[in-house]
């Protein structure tokens, strides 16, 4: 089973975040618990094809045993004699975990030798990495290729019923929320989901380079130069097709971005030239906060400002909060991954959303349109 165990370590190498282990918890459970023997394999930053320590597996192997509560066996390895003699020793209901499959340069080449000894550990593949499903890798392409049956795990299932299904046939309204700091980092997200959404706020330093597009001085603001015609082709297009696109009416000025830094909100049309844009105003926050609150189906991307400090952070923590509300009062709401569910996870409102993305770049590439390689390669 290939997950995708990419967590959060601390320089004391605790876990950080366990989410993405917790998420995969329903189909490692379901192997162990119908007598399988599950080999459990994943990568663990970009250790960039050589053994590096920093990198190991263990810790995920020795949270994973708190949570099934079951030892786990960790291998020394991926591949070869030692970790196949491992796996032929394994009992029914015993689960290992491989170690860091990027220790080899293969996985990320997608190298057959390769795929093929991956292939011979197991009888049947599971991919249950979307996290990783945007790579075509010897363990989520090339392995399917040698394996009769590969098919995707419960997390893979959930993730595209939320971002697929809920997307494609959306209850209505429908209300995106796309942050971030650079346009081109999100056109493809914006111009597929113009195909579904009734309305789109925008939040995140990107909004600079429409306000510079529309004439306004920005002050030291990020600004993507090479962007500004196609934020003018942006919002032309939301116009043709009658979408409501709303950009902030105010937002919040630093001199520098940094904790200590005073901070002010300030119209948009009264950016002085020395200020930074750090975070949407506070007129901005309740207006995106009603938009939110009326809709029946919200997917949220990318933050607001720079929340990492808490000075900037009241645009993103008001979005995060309008989410959780109206996911009370019935919608469907939908975090697309990365930075957004850091955001959540910040506020404390991680249970009240109906469902937050594992994938980071994957959510992305999956709300562009594109097809993830390791999901396509499946067969069920
Ligand atoms: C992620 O964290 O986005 C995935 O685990 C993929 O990692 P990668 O960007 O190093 O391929």
């Amino acid at each position: 089973m290939r997950v995708d165990f990419n967590v959060p370590l601390d320089e004391n190498k605790n876990i950080t975040d366990d989410k993405r282990i917790v998420e995969s918890l329903p189909s490692i459970r379901k192997v162990l618990e119908e007598g399988g023997r599950l080999i459990l394999m994943s990568h663990l930053g970009r250790p960039k094809g050589k053994v590096n320590a920093e990198y190991s597996l263990a810790p995920v192997a020795s949270r994973l045993a708190e949570l099934i509560d079951c030892p786990v066996t960790m291998a020394k390895d991926c591949i070869g004699t030692e970790v196949m003699q491992q796996v032929l020793a394994l009992q029914d209901g015993e689960v290992m975990l491989l170690e860091n499959l990027r220790f080899h340069p293969e996985e990320e080449a997608n190298d057959p030798d390769f795929s093929r000894e991956l292939a011979s550990l197991g009888e049947v593949y599971v991919n249950d990495a979307f996290g990783t499903a945007h790579r075509a890798h010897a363990s989520t392409e090339g392995i399917t290729h040698y394996v009769e049956t590969a098919v995707a795990g419960f997390l893979i299932e959930r993730e595209l019923m939320y971002l697929g299904k809920a997307l494609q046939e959306p209850e209505r309204p429908f209300v995106a929320i796309l942050g971030g700091s650079k346009i081109s980092g999100k056109i493809d997200v914006l111009e597929n989901l113009f195909k579904k959404v009734d309305t789109v706020l925008i939040g995140g330093a990107m909004v600079f380079t429409f306000f510079k597009a529309q004439g306004y001085e920005v002050g030291k603001s990020l600004v993507e130069e090479s962007k500004i015609e196609l934020a003018l082709e942006i919002l032309k297009q939301a116009k043709e097709k009658g979408i409501k696109l709303l950009l902030p009416v105010d937002v919040i000025l630093a001199p520098e971005i940094s904790a200590t830094a005073p901070f002010n909100p300030a119209l948009i049309s009264e950016i002085p030239e020395n200020m930074i844009g750090v975070d949407i105003g506070p007129l901005t926050a309740e207006t995106y906060s009603n938009e939110i609150l009326s809709a029946r189906t919200v997917l949220w991307n990318g933050p607001m400002g720079v929340f990492e400090i808490d000075n900037f952070a009241s645009g993103t923590m008001a979005v995060a909060k309008a989410l959780a509300t109206a996911t009370t009062k019935g919608a469907t709401t939908i975090v697309g991954g990365g930075d957004s569910a850091s955001a959540i996870a910040k506020a404390g409102l991680a249970k009240e959303i109906t469902h937050i993305s594992t994938g980071g770049g994957a959510s992305l590439e999956f709300l562009e349109g594109k097809e993830l390689p390791g999901i396509a390669a499946l067969n069920d």
